[in-house]
């Protein structure tokens, strides 16, 4: 016999999860996360909602094609499957915001936003902070949130830490007070059969140490952009200016030729799990590239995947951090907002960079503006 609040708490239970199931097929997260309408979901416990999380998983993931012989369960970590896990490896205004929001368009990813955001505005490079940098990254990958209180603190002031893991945000907007919980996150992060990740503060050498564990079977992607692109879009950040990890063409310029040097390194030791990218390049040609790292990664390139490219590489729309972009356009406007000399000036600091990495210097203004191509070859060897 059914007790007369056990009924009514399923049918609690059943309305959340519809609105789970429509909270998950929104394009962006919602903010501010707290509305007055919702139902009292205080009773709620934990482990419901990371079953509710479960089988939103598996409904939308019943058409998505597995290896053969393969099936959700061999993926989540709550089933003792092993997830497929994808690194993207940046810096900042490098475009990684658009592609780490291409990988998250794939249902059933979990996405590991920026994890090193409470590092501030530096770049890791070695001590003092890559040990404690890369134990963060394998207990994220790992889901494991025990020792992550740096991290979980940094995240209730600063939102966006989780906005862009827009599955595990809309739970944080339907029961918040689960949110930066370590026992929620940790079980909540094993139901997921795909993980990405993207940092834009450590540097590509340390990277390293996480492909090397076979138990984590990482794949990773550098993704480099233009020196004089990035350094343009920086200055209209706040955060930027003044902290030379960030503002000094140099600085900036030294990391992208030791990360060419770490690349040689790691295409060497694993052709299947390391590549490269330019930004440039992508954006020439979104669909194709975007296809191609799929199949590098081993993930299926999904409708939601397709959709996603439709609606943000076609026309300039939204704020600074938008991923809605001209994307033919988006990495050259460099050219019109800067002026010759501060091009001379990043040039000079960035000689052996651009070199490596196929950037074209211009000679003078008129080259500026009108000197085609501003790319050419580049090769890893
Ligand atoms: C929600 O439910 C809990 C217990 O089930 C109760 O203590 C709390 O007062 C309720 N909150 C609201 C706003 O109704
Ligand atoms: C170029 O831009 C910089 C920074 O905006 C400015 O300080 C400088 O005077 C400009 N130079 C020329 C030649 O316009
Ligand atoms: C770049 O590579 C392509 C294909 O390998 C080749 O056809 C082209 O000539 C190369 N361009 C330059 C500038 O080296």
């Amino acid at each position: 016999m059914f007790r007369r609040n056990e009924i009514a708490a399923l049918a609690i239970l059943a309305s959340v999860c519809l609105l789970l199931v429509v909270f998950n097929q929104k394009e962006a997260p919602r903010y501010p996360p707290f509305d007055d309408d919702r139902p009292n979901v205080s009773h709620i416990t934990l482990k419901d909602v990371v079953k509710m999380q479960q089988q939103n998983n598996e409904l939308a993931l019943r058409d998505y094609p597995f290896p053969t012989g393969k099936s959700l369960s061999d993926y989540t970590p709550v089933s003792g499957g092993s997830p497929l896990r994808t690194i993207i490896v940046t810096t900042w205004r490098s475009g990684s915001t658009f592609l780490g929001d291409v990988l998250n368009a794939v249902p059933g990813n979990y996405y590991h936003y920026e994890p090193l955001l409470d590092y501030g505005i530096v770049q890791i490079r070695g001590p003092p902070y890559a040990d404690s940098a890369l134990t963060n990254l394998k207990n994220l990958l790992n889901c494991d949130y025990s020792n992550m209180e740096n991290y979980l603190e940094f995240g209730k002031e600063h939102t966006y830490l989780f906005i862009h893991n827009r599955r595990l945000w809309n739970l944080c907007e339907a029961f918040p007070q689960y949110c930066f919980n370590s026992r929620f996150l940790s079980q909540l992060c094993q139901v997921f059969p795909f993980q990405s990740m993207k940092t834009v503060r450590m540097r590509l050498r340390l990277v390293e140490e996480l492909l090397k564990d076979p138990k984590l079977n990482v794949k990773v992607l550098l993704l480099v952009r233009d020196p004089r692109g990035t350094l343009q879009s920086r200055k209209h950040r706040n955060w930027c200016p003044g902290a030379p990890d960030c503002d000094k063409p140099n600085l900036v310029c030294a990391d992208m030729v030791a990360d060419y040097s770490a690349a040689i390194q790691l295409k060497k030791l694993y052709p299947d799990r390391f590549r490269a990218i330019r930004y440039e390049d992508l954006c020439a040609d979104p669909y194709g590239h975007v296809h191609s790292l799929f199949d590098f990664f081993g993930l299926y390139f999904h409708p939601a995947v397709r959709d996603f490219l439709d609606s943000h590489t076609k026309q300039d729309a939204g704020g600074v951090s938008s991923t809605h972009r001209d994307t033919k356009n988006a990495p050259f406007r460099w050219r019109t907002e800067l002026n010759f000399s501060e091009i001379q000036y990043i040039e000079d600091s960035c000689d052996q960079a651009m070199k490596l990495w196929g950037y074209v210097r211009v000679s003078d203004e008129v080259q500026m503006r009108e000197l085609q191509p501003l790319i050419t070859n580049y090769t890893i060897q």
